[in-house]
């Protein structure tokens, strides 16, 4: 039996990945550490709290006896790093915080690893730790090519850049200790359970309260949408079956303007729920500082390795993603109470 120590598992991605793996493997131990920061929400993890292979434990990454206490409670096999801070625009208002978890979390985590986990024979072979990083360490495209594992690292926001420094310390416990690592970089998630700052459920949020759609510059910056189960797969055949030391990007080549996101998402609202949400909810707003205009991920490692592809359509995928919070209006309407309103009228009024 296999023990995951999986961090940062009640925010968006982690809990979906606590979902897939517990529904895949019925011979797993998984052990979520999360500090429940804004971000995370145990409603998201519900209906796996009393599976008697899964355990929650509230804390900091950057613990050092906390989770040095968990190395020698636990027999860990798998550390699957998803804990982090990880809006651009936070990090934009305030970068230490994104250094503080993102970076020293991170060197904590390896340490504690390292230190549990290395002999003088060096390190189990079935020992692993991830690293979830995102494809935003690459910085910008133009209007042509993509992001592949060796282009170089050009992050520019604070949030990328603590999470460039945190991939870097990665590498570092591999080549000066031989630590078996991997990380993984993804294009932009999105589906159930993702905290609406982000930009596809605060479209539909707004929609559906009848608020304005806050388009950033001109709306036609374009990422490459991943469906979040897709993620899910890509990471759990990376701690399988990657080569350890080796990035993996992990995209579905799924370009799509900004402008493009949102209009999809008032039509299928203006069809399916209430006709008066439409186009005129669109507000053109001040531009994101230092905005990245293009992202767009080169599969090809993780598909000829390891044999991964995303499953999911972006035309199946976003009808899934908006029917869910259709479904979830209470999962809604409790993250937005409280500091959200304090958030959203600090970026947006
Ligand atoms: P999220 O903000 O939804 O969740 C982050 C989780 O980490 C929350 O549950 C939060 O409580 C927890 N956390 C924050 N600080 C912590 C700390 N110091 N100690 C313990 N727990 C802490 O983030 P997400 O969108 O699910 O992203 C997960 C990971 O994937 C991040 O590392 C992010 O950089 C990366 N990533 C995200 C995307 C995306 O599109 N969302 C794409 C590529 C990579
Ligand atoms: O590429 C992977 C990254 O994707 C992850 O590493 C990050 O954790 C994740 O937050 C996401 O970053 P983005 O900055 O791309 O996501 P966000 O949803 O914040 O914004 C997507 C695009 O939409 C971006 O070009 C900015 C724009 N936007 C966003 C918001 C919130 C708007 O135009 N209006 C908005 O209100």
């Amino acid at each position: 039996m296999k023990t995951y120590l999986i961090t940062g598992g009640a925010g968006f991605i982690g809990s979906n990945f606590i979902h897939y793996m517990l529904k895949k493997y019925k011979d797993i131990k998984i052990i979520n550490l999360d500090k429940l920061t804004y971000a995370g929400n145990l409603e998201n993890l519900k209906s796996v709290g009393n599976n008697e292979n899964y355990n929650f434990v509230q804390g900091d990454i950057c613990d050092r006896d906390l989770v040095s206490s968990l190395f020698e409670k636990y027999d860990i096999d798998y550390v699957v790093n998803f804990a982090a801070e990880s809006h651009v625009d936070r990090s934009i208002l305030d970068p230490k915080t994104f250094v503080k978890t993102n970076v020293l979390g991170t060197v904590n985590l390896l340490d504690v690893a390292k230190k549990a986990w290395e002999s003088k024979e060096g390190f189990k072979s079935y020992k692993k730790y991830v690293q979830v990083s995102t494809d935003e360490v690459y910085g910008s495209l133009g209007e042509t090519g993509y992001f592949t594992e060796t282009t170089p690292i050009d992050s520019h926001s604070p949030y990328s850049s603590s999470k460039a420094s945190a991939d870097l310390m990665v590498k570092s416990y591999f080549d000066t200790y031989k630590m078996p690592i991997n990380i993984t970089r993804c294009s932009n998630n999105y589906g159930p359970y993702q905290f609406p700052e982000k930009l596809i459920p605060l479209i539909i949020n707004n929609c559906l309260k009848g608020k304005a759609l806050p388009v950033y510059g001109d709306g036609m910056n374009i990422r490459d949408w991943l469906y979040v189960e897709d993620h899910c797969k890509a990471i759990d055949m990376v701690i399988n079956s990657g080569s350890v030391g080796e990035v993996y990007n992990i995209g579905g080549h799924n370009e799509r303007t900004n402008l493009h996101i949102i209009k999809t998402i008032i039509n299928y609202l203006h069809e399916n729920v209430d006709t008066s949400i439409n186009e005129s909810l669109i507000t053109f707003v001040e531009d994101r500082k230092g905005h990245d205009r293009r992202y767009g991920i080169d599969p090809t490692k993780i598909k000829e390795e390891l044999g991964w592809y995303p499953e999911t359509k972006f035309e199946d995928g976003i009808k899934m993603t908006i029917k869910w919070y259709l479904e979830n209006k209470d999962w809604m309407d409790n993250v937005t109470s409280g500091d959200y309103q304090k958030y959203y009228d600090k970026m947006y009024n």
